[in-house]
């Protein structure tokens, strides 16, 4: 069952009833001030960090949904609703929500009243917009009354959230005509305020949520509505909040509209006051100017729409498969942009409070990312590079407000150092620009510890080569990508946090994940080295690469699939010995990435086994048998009922690595099954049971053990949305970045004619035409470039500004 659809020329997902499986967001802003916005027009924005600089509250897990949000409600003589239906819920003979591109318009109508409500975060502005138009569709004239709702937050989310005791007396106001001024702290160490404002005069105001609610009320019947009343409410400690009243009278025909800022503002030090217990308006003042009118809104509206076409335009898929088309030019490389933004920090999944960025995490953001602003992948690389330890270990996640590690998870996965290469890896492939590896980068931010990028690697690579355990393959430490694969940790206490409880480290638990990374990666990172002239170092990484491969082969492969480790006590994970647990997805993946055991055909083996033992109609789950019961020695995997997260879950993140193995041995027909069971365009007819937005990936499907099978959760922040532009962009369709230029290797269903992609590629566009005659799934037979013969499927690195037509046919 669908709930809207796509409009691929506007770009844009139109959800066509207000009571979506769960609410379906989109998110606004892509520099610094960010936020989530629901098809009810539900959620919050932040400055930088979700978790320190919260603007606006938002009640997680609460009853109903969704609590929280900017509210407009309209008094339509007695009748009072909102253009987004909640919180009031009266329903509307007319809705649309159509989220965009950065931006979302809520359209509806009740009783002849249309509302039309345009959300965005102009681009350079620290601020949402929302742009309210109501017209009168009725014959008579209409007055109305029309209020607005924000509720603040008071920064810091955690403690917003805790800290009551306090909170309930700082809250702090002031009012400047239409204009609502959030300063709680302000006072003290605090050198910024909110600022919620109307270019229109107001009839009255309320900054109380008591007043302005009720106590006993809830956010769907405020009593300053219902009673067609402002309270003019000044808030003095409880909950600041900022409503407006405007009267607003319609003739018929007659449209209006109000522009609304909720905007952040920072004063110097020094200029933090205009009078005595005054704040300085002068910034406010500044960004209010800024959005006053309709055209400056349409201009920077114009201007947002234009940024959006513009970094589409790198990568712009043309084929028969409108679904594909759509995933793979707009919503697949939307998300990745989400996920790079966010990390795992701000979603209708994380509270933004737990998790700041992760290492692991933003690092393979970059793959699907850094085609669309390679500069600010590079920004992020230094970043990311910052926190890592001098012995090549690295902090697990770090606050993008500080950009410090977090102390509380620390560190000790042992296979976030090698995401690191990998990332340096995309960028280097993608731009060419080698001046990077030659950056001066900090350990632990610590300037006195610095070294060039390069360095940064060497002690990553060097990190797992120093942590073999008893087989030769890496020590998993705290755990690998698998989070919930704690070997070492022994969990007894409830509640225990597996994330941060003491790692007992064994010096036996290892990972058979690692060593394939280690394998895949090794190649690139050599020639790194050999391009910097360091040809014996990049023999000693060959060679370590070799090694762990026969480690694999002689202690990692198990008769029809690579095993996943072993624990604590030397015991085998994911082998048909195991009772439960016997195939795990992860190896399976990298190893056949990393091609380990090729010449004895044990990556097919392998991911025959995954076939056989592993798919479902929904996708390829984590392990199978999943575990029935809590284990000791195996930790957070074990406390999923089975069927969830990555207790024989879907888990949508490395069934792309499964596609891109499938590539590898040409399999075109399975690798394009793998990659269409979880993307989420062709879910969009099993909405009722899929239940998350079908514009966007979730990071996990129950799987097959759950009762739920087929209902997805954890949308939008997954690696799975780099992860699968990754496949589909460059193993699928086949157009990969490589050192020296761009290589057109696809590997498709041999029923699939051809395709067009368009790609800018280090300042120079190609539009590439694939052509399948005979059918087949993989391999170039002939291609030209502008008309031209070339040899090979390489085209070189052409930089020169200019577009160039290729023509690759496949036989
Ligand atoms: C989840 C993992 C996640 C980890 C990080 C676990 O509870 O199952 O998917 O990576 O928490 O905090
Ligand atoms: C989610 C985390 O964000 C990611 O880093 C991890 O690899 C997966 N969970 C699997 O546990």
């Amino acid at each position: 069952m669908k709930f809207g659809y796509f409009d691929d020329v506007q770009r844009e997902y139109v959800i066509e009833r207000p009571d979506t499986p769960y609410p379906w967001i989109n998110y606004l802003g892509n520099e610094k001030f960010f936020s989530l916005i629901s098809n009810t027009s539900g959620g919050y924005c932040f400055y930088r960090d979700a978790r320190l600089m919260r603007l606006t509250r938002y009640r997680y897990n609460s009853v109903p949904t969704d609590a929280g949000g900017r509210y407009f409600y309209l008094r339509d003589g007695n009748d009072v609703w909102n253009p987004g239906w909640a919180p009031v819920k009266a329903k509307p003979d007319r809705y649309r929500c159509r989220h965009g591109l950065g931006y979302t318009v809520i359209e509806s109508e009740r009783n002849q009243l249309t509302a039309r409500q345009l959300s965005f975060v102009p681009i350079g502005a620290d601020c949402e917009v929302h742009r309210v138009t109501l017209k009168n569709q009725s014959g008579a004239v209409k007055e109305i009354k029309l209020f607005s709702f924000v509720e603040f937050c008071v920064w810091n989310a955690y403690d917003d959230m805790t800290n009551f005791q306090r909170n309930f007396n700082t809250g702090e106001v002031e009012i400047d005509g239409s204009a609502i001024y959030h300063k709680t702290e302000y006072r003290e160490r605090r050198n910024h305020y909110a600022v919620f404002s109307v270019n229109a005069p107001i009839q009255g105001y309320d900054t109380d949520r008591e007043s302005f609610l009720g106590l006993y009320n809830g956010f769907d019947r405020p009593d300053a509505v219902f009673n067609g009343k402002p309270g003019n409410s000044v808030a003095s400690g409880w909950s600041p909040i900022g409503s407006h009243c405007l009267g607003v009278t319609l003739a018929p025909g007659e449209e209006k509209s109000y522009i609304f800022v909720l905007g952040y503002c920072e004063n110097p030090e020094d200029q933090k006051w205009e009078a005595h217990g005054v704040i300085n308006k002068e910034p406010a003042r500044r960004l209010l100017d800024r959005f006053h009118t309709d055209r400056q809104v349409e201009i920077a509206f114009d201007e947002l729409k234009n940024y959006w076409e513009g970094l589409l335009s790198r990568f712009c898929l043309q084929s028969e498969d409108p679904k594909l088309d759509r995933m793979v030019s707009v919503w697949n490389q939307y998300q990745c942009m989400i996920t790079f933004n966010m990390s795992r920090s701000a979603s209708y999944f994380e509270s933004g409070i737990g998790r700041g960025m992760g290492f692991r995490d933003s690092t393979q953001d970059l793959l699907g990312f850094v085609h669309l602003i390679p500069s600010r992948a590079k920004a992020r690389i230094l970043d990311i590079a910052a926190t890592q330890m001098a012995d090549g270990s690295a902090y697990h996640q770090y606050q993008p407000l500080t950009k410090r590690g977090n102390m509380e998870v620390g560190s000790g996965f042992n296979d976030d150092p090698l995401w690191l290469i990998f990332g340096v890896t995309a960028y280097l492939k993608e731009t060419g620009d080698w001046s990077i590896l030659k950056e001066s980068v900090p350990f632990d931010n610590d300037e006195k510890k610095s070294a060039s990028l390069l360095e940064h690697l060497r002690r990553s690579f060097g990190h797992v080569l120093d942590n073999l355990g008893p087989h030769g393959l890496p020590l998993i430490g705290r755990a690998d990508w698998n989070d919930c694969l704690n070997l070492n940790c022994f969990s007894k206490k409830p509640g225990e946090s597996f994330q941060t409880v003491e790692n007992r480290e064994s010096g036996v638990a290892e990972s058979v994940f690692i060593a394939g990374m280690l394998v895949y990666i090794a190649p690139s990172y050599a020639e790194i080295l050999r391009r910097g002239g360091l040809t014996s170092e990049a023999e000693v990484v060959l060679k370590a690469a070799k090694d762990m491969e026969q480690a694999v082969i002689r202690y990692g492969w198990d008769g029809e699939w690579y095993l996943r480790a072993y624990d604590a006590m030397g015991n085998k994970v994911g082998s048909r010995e195991c009772d439960e647990g016997k195939l795990f997805i992860e190896p399976q993946g990298f190893c056949a990435m990393a091609g380990i055991g090729m010449d004895q055909g044990l990556p097919e083996r392998a991911l025959d086994s995954v076939k056989e033992h592993l798919d479902t109609k929904y996708g390829i789950v984590l392990n199978w048998p999943s575990y029935t019961t809590y284990r000791l020695n195996l930790g957070e995997i074990s406390s999923y009922p089975p069927g969830y997260k990555e207790n024989g879950g879907i888990f949508c993140h490395n069934n792309p690595w499964i596609s891109i193995a499938e590539t590898m041995v040409g399999h075109g027909e399975r690798a394009f099954e793998v990659y269409r069971k979880t993307c989420p365009a062709y879910l969009e007819d099993i909405s009722e049971i899929h239940r998350t937005e079908p514009y966007v990936y979730a990071q996990m499907i129950a799987g097959r053990d759950a009762p739920r099978f087929g209902e997805a959760k954890n949308s939008w922040l997954t690696g799975t949305a780099a992860w699968t532009f990754y496949d589909v962009s460059q193993f699928i369709l086949g157009i990969r970045p490589q050192f020296d230029g761009l290589q057109i290797d696809p590997c498709v269903p041999s029923a699939l004619k051809g395709f067009t992609v368009t790609r800018r590629f280090r300042g120079a566009d190609y539009v590439i035409e694939v052509r399948n005659p005979d059918g087949v799934e993989k391999g170039i037979k002939t291609m030209t470039l502008d008309g031209m013969l070339i040899t090979g499927n390489l085209l070189p690195d052409c930089s020169d500004g200019k577009t160039h037509r290729v023509v690759a046919v496949m036989g």
